[in-house]
């Protein structure tokens, strides 16, 4: 007998994934003494946790704490961490009962989806986007509605954008700094697109993933500018803590029971221990930078190096650790080119198809988080390829 498969089962891949196993896959496959593969396609640090975070976890199971269940909103002295830590960043005066502890960010967004949303909602976002938005929402009955960016708004949605949408969406997502193309709504432009969701009856959805990794301007925060946005954001990046899973949501006061009753029933709690980690990660600043000055140096050197090895077409790179190259010079077919990339070169990166269906052919994703020597190695390798 053949049984139904629910249409949650056609949720796209996540395709860096499938880049990552062919990446592993050629790394295993090459003979030994041979130049390893450089892996630019991860977005993840190589770096693991903060010492200090490790040595509260360490001493959490040595304790023979019991580390069972939290509240679904996470323990209670995490939650007032992270509303401290709005204090220090964005001067904000959060009630840490709006701050919700989830599995990562990955695991906030149904949360803040099925809170905010119905069957067949239209949530607008600019493209290119992180794809597991899109394939979230569809797996979810909603539509994603995308705005076409270019350079000329850093690959960042504008008023101008949202105007001509007709109707209105039902909600919009932002990221800043964003994956793929590490650019960044500045202050003034993230306050006006909160002011017109505000004004538009349209939810925000902010994705601040990637605070405390930006170069040039400050970050800035929606929940300074709304109080019905909601925020995204997690220990995966800034903290380094991509496998502990543990993230957390700035809930606006209505959404604040839809979610806590979603969250009991999605996933109990984020896990203790990993919340006991991360809390501690909050005193581990000065490790975290030394992190950001690698970041800063290896973006510094690919901005000069990777135009040299026929890159020249790159986003800006404001924030996250990111470089999205037009390589519409060189190619057509953005699979096809990463994969050539990869044998021939020993490069790894991410095609665009993933974070824009439409123009992602034209685009790839090299990522600048890895040990700074294969950041330069790669700049090297590439330069003598073509
Ligand atoms: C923009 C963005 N949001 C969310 C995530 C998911 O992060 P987490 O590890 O917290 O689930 C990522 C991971 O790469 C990301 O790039």
């Amino acid at each position: 007998m053949v049984l139904k498969v629910g249409k949650g089962a056609n949720a796209p891949p996540f395709m860096v994934m499938d880049v990552i196993a062919a990446a592993n896959a050629r790394q295993a496959a090459l003979p030994p003494g041979a130049p390893h593969v450089i892996r630019m396609e991860v977005g993840q640090p190589g770096t693991g946790a903060p010492a200090g975070a490790v040595a509260a976890a360490q001493e959490a199971l040595r304790s023979g704490h019991a580390l069972g269940y939290t509240e679904a909103f996470g323990i209670r002295s995490l939650r007032q961490r992270i509303a401290a830590h709005a204090k220090d960043w964005y001067g904000l005066d959060l009630p840490s009962d709006r701050v919700a502890v989830t599995m990562g960010a990955s695991g906030a967004f149904p949360l803040a989806f099925l809170a905010a949303f119905d069957v067949g909602d239209r949530i607008a976002m600019a493209a290119p986007f992180y794809p597991p938005y899109v394939n979230i929402l569809t797996a979810l009955g909603m539509q994603p509605v995308i705005l076409e960016a270019g350079p000329d708004t850093r690959f960042q949605p504008s008023i101008a954008m949202l105007e001509k949408l007709d109707p209105r969406p039902d909600g919009l997502i932002v990221a800043s700094p964003c994956n793929p193309a590490g650019t960044m709504l500045h202050a003034d432009e993230l306050a006006a697109i909160a002011r017109w969701c505000d004004a538009n009856g349209v939810r925000l959805i902010s994705d601040e993933i990637y605070h405390g990794l930006a170069y040039d301007h400050p970050v800035a925060s929606a929940a300074q500018f709304s109080d019905s946005a909601v925020v995204v954001n997690s220990f995966s990046k800034y903290f380094s803590m991509t496998g502990w899973r543990v993230g957390w949501l700035v809930l606006p006061e209505d959404l604040l029971r839809p979610v806590e009753c979603l969250a009991q029933n999605f996933f109990i709690s984020a896990p203790y221990i990993s919340q006991v980690a991360a809390e501690a990660a909050f005193d581990c600043h000065a490790e975290l930078q030394g992190n950001i000055d690698r970041y800063r140096r290896s973006r510094a050197h690919l901005l000069t190096a990777l135009p040299e090895a026929g890159f020249t077409r790159l986003s800006p790179a404001e924030g996250a650790f990111y470089l999205f190259a037009d390589i519409s010079d060189r190619s057509n077919d953005s699979m096809a080119f990463c994969a050539r990339m990869l044998r021939e070169a020993g490069v790894a990166a991410t095609p665009g198809l993933d974070f824009d269906h439409a123009r992602g052919n034209r685009f790839v994703r090299f990522s600048y988080c890895g040990p700074e020597p294969d950041m330069r190695e790669a700049a090297e390798r590439l330069k003598g390829w073509r």
